[in-house]
């Protein structure tokens, strides 16, 4: 069969927040389909990259107060570090602020300008005198128009769901700084002529995206609303690119996000010496994973955008729908608000993987995440049928058959033919996308294995007839292999563990069709083990957000102790004494250690942690202090502390020490 040139692409992440799993559905079937297409032989190049560029980004930089340049690439290595815990193989993970992005974006729009597709139009827009800049809709906050609640976005409100512009809003503020007087000031921006690609857009529509998303947006062609003018240009301070011949303007953010697929690609061409033009524009198939949230930008501006520009468009724009755990929303407050990197430090990864995938299929319908559902799936699908044919039949054979396999039987190619005459089926459901009905396909299997299994009775032929049991369990095993193999796109790391155990090369589709007989097996390696459920529990704790506690001003000041009698005062033994030394303790940023000379009871070390107060120690030598002297003498990291120095204040205030007023106050003699 001719081998397929394929492209594909997730939606780039933003690069002001972490991944979570949410966002895991998308990268993770993305991640399911390339692996799969990989396996069958296509080329097939997986590219993604972070989306660095805009005003939320440029304001959270300035928060943490570092360069925007900065802030993405802490971001960049964190989202590395979460794909590449959970088995997302881009081929390239790349950044929109490179550039080849930059000479994408400014040959796309000299494209647009000279095909005249562009239009400039000055726009009032809300300015903040305080931050010197244009806010961005979401950056102006106020009451609703319409419904009066508090707090609301400048664009839409999301309690009555009515859309305005910010400067309907009532009490209307900056978002950043809080300033109340805005301004309104004229600026002129640019703006892509959507409309003049409807027929393009209409025809387009038809072929390369699930029915029902081309139909709920041409049914918005009908009023044009969805044709309006697209604003693709952004007043300076800005992060991103300046457009060419306007100085202090920008792209906005949307315009060379999606364009950072091509940058991404064109990358990876040079570095593997690949030629973009008969990728990109010629053969290749170009496919887009995006989330229901972005289909406008997907499916209307992006495929206009590169028709007005002389680039092909997309061959599909798969969309998926949201994620819901336990039926609802994420939610920060009931700890369902999980990031990759909290999944990963409770949970394996390649449950998540092995979840989703019997989860999502091709739909836009939501995806849920049930946790008691998904340790039920685990442990008892991918642990108790299908691991327990592997760990059941390799330690078996190990242990009591000197770890060699012997040959099939009849009745095991029967099952083993049975099992590849599946191939073609289970090939379909993952390139049409339908991986829910992928495991159901498994488990199917891994249950008439395990009837096998325990038809043979191994266990207890092992004691009478150890080559007839030798000839049970390579059948066995020869059946886990072929799920293994079909599990693969979904679970590369069990997968190659699989391949190991079996002394084999990375498995491709065609494995399938190979029988391993007379030879010798690895150590058998742990493929999973089961989901605790404790680990869940865990995993939400450290997800909940504690509500902030409002900023109280803090108070160290004790509360008072309870009483005591004069016997429990009388206990305590405290004495003058005169301060002959005082010095910085190395190495610690509170203590002090000094030498006080106690009169008839002798000169002795006390550490006392007073530094933030006396940073010259020399200024107190020679004052008389009060000390405990019979306290158990204190072992610290830098010496043993012989006694208390009496203070008053506390940690935040600072400490006073306590001074006899007379000077015929002697060293060693008593308070009382
Ligand atoms: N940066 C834009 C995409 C630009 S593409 C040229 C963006 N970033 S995102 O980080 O918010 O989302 C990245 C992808 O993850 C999107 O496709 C989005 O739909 C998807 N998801 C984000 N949260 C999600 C869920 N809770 N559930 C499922 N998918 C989700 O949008
Ligand atoms: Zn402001």
């Amino acid at each position: 069969m001719q081998k397929r040139k394929i492209i594909v692409t997730s939606a780039l992440p933003y690069a002001n927040g972490d991944i979570h799993i949410g966002h895991l559905v998308e990268y993770l079937q993305t991640d399911f389909w390339v692996r799969f297409q990989k396996m069958r032989g296509n080329e097939c190049i997986y590219v993604c990259a972070d989306d660095t560029h805009g005003t939320p980004i440029m304001i959270s930089a300035a928060k943490k107060g570092v360069p925007p340049e900065d802030f993405i690439a802490e971001s960049y290595k964190r989202h590395v570090e979460d794909f590449s815990a959970f088995d997302v193989k881009f081929d390239n993970f790349y950044s929109t602020n490179s550039p080849e992005n930059k000479a994408f974006c400014e040959q796309i729009y000299v494209r647009l300008r000279e095909n005249g597709a562009l239009r400039e139009e000055r726009v009032p827009q809300l300015f903040c005198p305080n931050d010197k800049m244009f806010l961005p809709d979401r950056f102006v906050r106020g009451k609703c128009p319409k419904c009066g609640a508090e707090d609301q976005y400048g664009d839409s409100c999301e309690k009555c769901g009515s859309t305005y512009n910010p400067s309907d809003l009532v009490d209307g503020h900056c978002a950043i700084c809080g300033e109340k007087k805005l301004e309104t000031r004229e600026s002129s921006h640019i703006f892509f002529e959507l409309r003049l690609f409807k027929e393009y857009l209409r025809e387009w529509l038809s072929g390369h995206v699930a029915r029902d998303i081309s139909n709920k947006l041409l049914e918005w062609f009908g009023d044009n609303a969805e044709l309006m003018p697209w604003d693709i240009s952004r007043d300076a301070p800005y992060f991103g690119f300046e457009i060419p011949d306007h100085p202090g303007k920008y792209f906005y953010v949307w315009l060379d996000a999606p364009v950072g697929y091509m940058a991404s690609f064109k990358n990876f061409c040079s570095k593997h010496g690949l030629d973009f033009e008969s990728w990109w524009n010629g053969d290749a198939e170009i496919y887009h994973f995006i989330g229901k949230d972005i289909v406008r930008f997907h499916c209307l501006f992006w495929p206009a955008m590169l028709h007005a520009s002389g680039f092909r468009g997309p061959t599909q724009v798969f969309v998926h729908g949201f994620l819901t755990v336990n039926g609802t929303k994420m939610s920060k407050s009931r700890g369902t608000f999980i990031s990759a990197s909290t999944y990963r430090e409770c949970l394996d990864p390649q449950f998540l993987r092995y979840y989703y995938a019997c989860k999502i299929n091709n739909t836009t319908d939501d995806v849920d995440l049930n946790l008691d559902d998904f340790a039920q799936r685990v442990n008892s699908d991918l642990i108790g049928k299908i691991t327990n044919l592997a760990s059941r039949g390799a330690q078996m054979i190990n242990k009591r058959l000197g770890g060699i396999l012997g040959t099939t039987d009849e009745e095991g190619r029967k099952i083993l033919d049975e099992f590849r005459r599946k191939s073609d089926c289970i090939a379909s459901l993952y390139e049409e996308r339908k991986f829910s009905q992928i495991p159901v396909e498994i488990c199917r299997m891994a249950d008439t294995a395990n009837e096998y299994f325990d038809s043979r009775q191994p266990w207890a032929t092992v004691k009478t007839d150890p080559e007839l049991t030798r000839i049970t369990l390579t059948n066995v095993l020869n059946m886990f292999r072929i799920l293994a193999v079909y599990l693969a796109p979904i679970l590369p790391g069990y997968a190659s563990k699989t391949a190991a155990l079996f002394n084999e090369a990375a498995y491709t589709w065609d494995s399938v069709n190979e029988t391993l007989e007379n030879k010798p097996i690895g150590a058998y390696e742990y493929l999973a083990s089961r989901i605790e459920k404790d680990k869940i529990d865990l995993m939400v704790e450290k997800s909940k957000q504690k509500t902030p506690q409002p900023e109280q001003p803090k108070s160290d000041i004790p509360e008072q102790k309870p009483e005591i009698d004069i016997g429990d005062f009388g206990k305590t033994d405290m004495r003058v004494g005169l301060i002959r030394s005082a010095e910085l303790v190395d190495g610690s940023d509170k203590l002090l250690c000094l030498s006080v000379d106690f009169g008839p009871l002798g000169t002795r070390k006390i550490f006392s942690g007073i530094r933030k107060s006396y940073p010259q120690p020399e200024a107190i030598v020679g004052k008389k202090v009060i000390a405990v002297v019979n306290l158990k003498p204190r072992k610290m990291r830098f010496g043993t502390s012989e006694g208390m120095l009496i203070c008053s204040g506390t940690e935040t205030s600072g400490f006073s020490l306590i001074s006899p007023l007379s000077n015929s106050a002697a060293p060693g003699d008593p308070i009382s």
